[in-house]
C-alpha cells in the first residue's frame, strides 16, 4: 500500500529504511522524499515509522 502518492512511497518501503537504521522523520524523508511535497501523507508516515520502531531495539525518544 502506497503511504505517499506524490513520491510512490509504499508501507514496504518505509519499513525497510526503518530496518536498515533510519529512525526518524527527518533521515526517512531525506532518503525517500515522502512528506516533501503535498504533505498529506505525513500523519500516515509517522505511524507506519513509529509502529515500525516500536517493534525495534531503538528508543523511541529518537523519532522527531
Ligand atoms: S502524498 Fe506524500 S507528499 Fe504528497
Amino acid at each position: 500500500m502506497y503511504v505517499c502518492l506524490c513520491n510512490g512511497v509504499s508501507e514496504a518501503n518505509i519499513k525497510r529504511l526503518v530496518d536498515e537504521g533510519h529512525h526518524t522523520m527527518r533521515e526517512i524523508q531525506k532518503k525517500c522524499k515522502a512528506g516533501n511535497d503535498c504533505g498529506q501523507c505525513l500523519f500516515e508516515l509517522k505511524r507506519v515509522v513509529d509502529e515500525t520502531c516500536s517493534k525495534c531495539d531503538e528508543d523511541d525518544a529518537k523519532h522527531a
